[in-house]
């Protein structure tokens, strides 16, 4: 893979921070050097050079979507703006590569499949499946279909771990199932889509494994971690955010099919596997 023909938006967050180490010959802007949701600097911008535009940009914060600012910047970002980057991958015949969630669904349906209907919940997994739609009308396209992204940046892990250190004994929602998305594993569909030229169009991007609660995984973080001596209290969605407003609704079922990956000749990686890795670098660092 020649990475110097690789462009990355959204450079900072974890998913781009992962893509910048598997590409370091890769160019690559965050917010501060390219705002996407500003059509001008993305239509202004030189792309000579570049085949392959890596959209890891996006308003990621699920209950800032529902609020009046939030809703704004979701749809501006995750949809708008990635209309902004297909329009000028059409024009200088780029092949765009976006991230989606789990979010476009309500959840109702498990294991999801690439081609189920969008049926988001909230404002978030609605511009989401904007940012989807806006994708698919490119010839030469990705949709890689994340859930619970784990990488360098806030994330649940390092949340629990740092509960766990100060000897927290957490109440953890039991009734969420899915599967955690290693960006080291994102990042290797992305290069094995890349360079194995699979067909253009959408694909379910998670780590593979038994689908698991985040009640379930906070076990699992504890056990790896050294803290056994913590219990983890089981609840429900409704009883976690009972009498707090602003929450964006959550779907219950994220487990993604992964059969259309592993056609096109892609080994996935255990989660759990992914996440002793994760924990052990965590706590050497
Ligand atoms: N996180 C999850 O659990 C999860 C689950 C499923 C799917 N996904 C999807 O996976 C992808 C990567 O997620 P992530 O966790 O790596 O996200 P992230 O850590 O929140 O990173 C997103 C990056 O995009 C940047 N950004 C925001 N607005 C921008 C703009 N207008 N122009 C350019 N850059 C902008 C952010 O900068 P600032 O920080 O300065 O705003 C941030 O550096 C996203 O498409 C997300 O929707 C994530």
């Amino acid at each position: 893979m020649d990475d110097s023909k690789i462009f990355i938006v959204g450079a900072n967050g974890q998913l781009g921070t992962a893509l910048r180490t598997q590409y370091p010959g890769s160019k690559f802007a965050d917010i501060g050097e390219m705002d996407i949701t500003d059509r001008a600097s993305v239509e202004s911008f030189d792309w000579s050079g570049i085949e392959y535009v890596l959209n890891a940009a996006a308003f990621t914060n699920v209950d800032g979507a529902e609020t009046p600012e939030g809703r704004i910047a979701a749809w501006k970002v995750n949809a708008s703006a990635v209309a902004n980057l297909v329009r000028v991958c059409q024009k200088f015949n780029m092949t765009l590569l976006h991230v989606s969630s789990d979010y476009v669904f309500d959840g109702t349906q498990t294991p999801h499949l690439e081609d189920e209907s969008f049926s988001p919940l909230g404002v978030y997994g609605q511009s989401k499946a904007a940012g989807d739609v806006a994708t698919s009308l490119l010839e030469k396209h990705y949709i890689l279909r994340a859930t619970w992204v784990i990488g360098e940046g806030k994330n649940f892990v390092r949340t629990m771990l740092s509960l766990a250190e100060k000897g927290i004994s957490p109440t953890v929602v039991a009734d969420q199932i899915g599967r955690l998305t290693f960006t080291s594993e994102l990042v290797r569909i992305i290069d094995h889509l890349l360079t194995s030229k699979a067909p253009y169009g959408t694909y379910n991007a998670t780590n593979d494994g038994t689908p698991a609660s985040w009640a379930d995984i906070t076990r699992d973080i504890f056990n790896e971690a050294g803290y056994a001596q913590l219990t983890v209290s089981d609840t429900t969605t409704a009883e976690y955010f009972a009498g707090k407003v602003g929450i964006a609704p959550r779907p219950l079922q994220s487990e993604m099919s992964l059969n259309k990956l592993h056609a096109t000749g892609f080994n996935s990686r255990n989660w759990r596997d992914d996440l002793k890795d994760y924990i052990s670098r965590e706590q050497n660092k």
